[in-house]
């Protein structure tokens, strides 16, 4: 039996996942919903740039200036100088030999995936990867083990399962979305053999952790010689596609072999235009970075004063689980009456039951911020201890554990 509670229009989720209800954003940090207006810490828009007038101003110039749509393949007569200019940037922001760019950044692991099929003899993926990991994990077409979630002593468990004669491809979320945790992956490469390679979909890190904002790769120490790294462009950079960061060698591959890629529309021009405007942005104005690490550390370090066992990630992402569907109801009503968006979400890997998830921006006020620990430190005693590298969800139950 499916079981939802209602608390006016906010879902409850228990058993079904319902469709949540539509939300109309408004001065960049909160939302309208049911005529009210909420403090929004939800989203992946961490520094607002899908709001920046110089992004939105780009957006306009290019619709104005190289139309909507090129309405064609790269590889037949859709493709235009400007895809190229974005990737040459993207290539220098993160450091890379070079960057391709695909419709979504959900897509970006299946293009790698379809390109060096049969170029592995087993892919590992941490239990808890993102659902486009695990399409991209069946696309490789080879046996595919899981290892215990950001576990370098599971990982080379499995590894040792696989023989020495394996070649091996290991996938991973640089940084998780479910609490903003980062994959080990120093520890990583350590437990691999030298000819092993990590695809790390980077969606959530790039441009927000690393001292340059590189992402996980940069924050872990390393560099891309043995890691293809994945990225989106509608988080940090509040825009749309996606990107693979990788070698030369590789992004000709991808082209020659990606039916993904070959068969697909780019990404409308005046996307990119806007995209490379936010990278712009993201160079420019240091104090972005310093400003969303300041407004997180403030958010877990009050909680933490109060009581709140959070877990401590690096990552802008807070995880709250209530002890019951009960508290649940509670603490959404406690959110609600200091004007704070409900966000309580079911989304793959994370607990099957739901959980809030609060997301931090550089542009929340500190009065927002104030009332988020406010509000969730008065509703301490309905919250219980959330611990995801032993939570389990709906898939990690149904998965064989290794
Ligand atoms: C880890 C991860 N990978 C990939 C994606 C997909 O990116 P996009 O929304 O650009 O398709 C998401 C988006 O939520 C994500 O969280």
């Amino acid at each position: 039996m499916h079981i939802c509670l209602l608390v006016g229009s906010f879902a409850v989720y228990t058993m079904a996942v319902i469709e949540p209800e539509p939300l109309q954003q408004v001065d960049r940090t909160f939302v309208y919903s049911r005529g009210r207006k909420l403090s929004y810490f939800a989203g992946c828009d961490y520094f607002r740039l899908a709001s920046h007038p110089e992004v939105l101003g780009a957006l306009s110039a290019g619709l104005k200036r190289y139309g909507w749509n090129v309405a064609a393949s790269r590889m037949t007569t859709g493709n235009h100088f400007l895809y190229q200019a974005l990737e040459m940037q993207l290539a220098g922001f993160f450091e890379a030999e070079a960057a391709l760019l695909v419709p979504s950044g959900y897509v970006t692991n299946l293009a790698v995936a379809q390109t060096l099929t049969g170029q592995f003899s087993h892919v590992l993926i941490d239990e808890r990867a993102h659902p486009s990991l695990w399409d991209a994990a069946k696309a490789f077409d080879t046996p595919v083990l899981s290892f215990r979630h950001r576990s370098p002593t599971a990982l080379a468990a499995v590894v040792e399962r696989c023989g020495p004669a394996a070649s091996l491809v290991v996938l991973t979320d640089g940084m998780f979305s479910h609490d903003g945790s980062v994959a080990p992956l120093k520890e990583y490469t350590a437990a691999l053999p030298s000819d092993a390679t990590l695809l790390v979909d980077d969606a959530h890190a790039a441009g927000v952790i690393g001292l340059n904002g590189q992402g996980s790769l940069e924050y872990s120490n390393l560099s891309h010689r043995r890691v293809i790294q994945t990225i989106t462009l509608s988080k940090a950079m509040g825009s749309y596609g996606g990107a693979i960061l990788c070698s030369a060698v590789l992004r000709r591959k991808i082209i020659a072999k990606s039916h993904l890629f070959v068969g697909s529309t780019p990404l409308p021009l005046p996307i990119v235009s806007a995209t490379l405007q936010a990278l712009t942005i993201l160079r420019r104005e240091k104090t972005l970075r310093s400003k969303l690490t300041q407004h997180t550390a403030y958010v877990r370090g009050g909680l933490k004063d109060r009581g709140l066992f959070i877990p401590e990630t690096p990552g802008p992402i807070v995880a709250a689980k209530p002890k019951n569907s009960a508290a649940t109801v509670k603490i959404q009503r406690a959110l609600l009456k200091a004007a704070i968006y409900p966000s309580f979400i079911s989304y793959p890997n994370a607990p099957a039951t739901g959980y809030f998830r609060f997301v931090i921006s550089s542009e929340h006020t500190n009065s927002q911020l104030k009332n988020l620990v406010d509000a969730l430190a008065d509703s301490a005693d309905l919250l219980r201890r959330l611990d995801f590298e032993h939570e389990q969800t709906r898939e990690t139950e149904q998965r064989n554990r290794i």
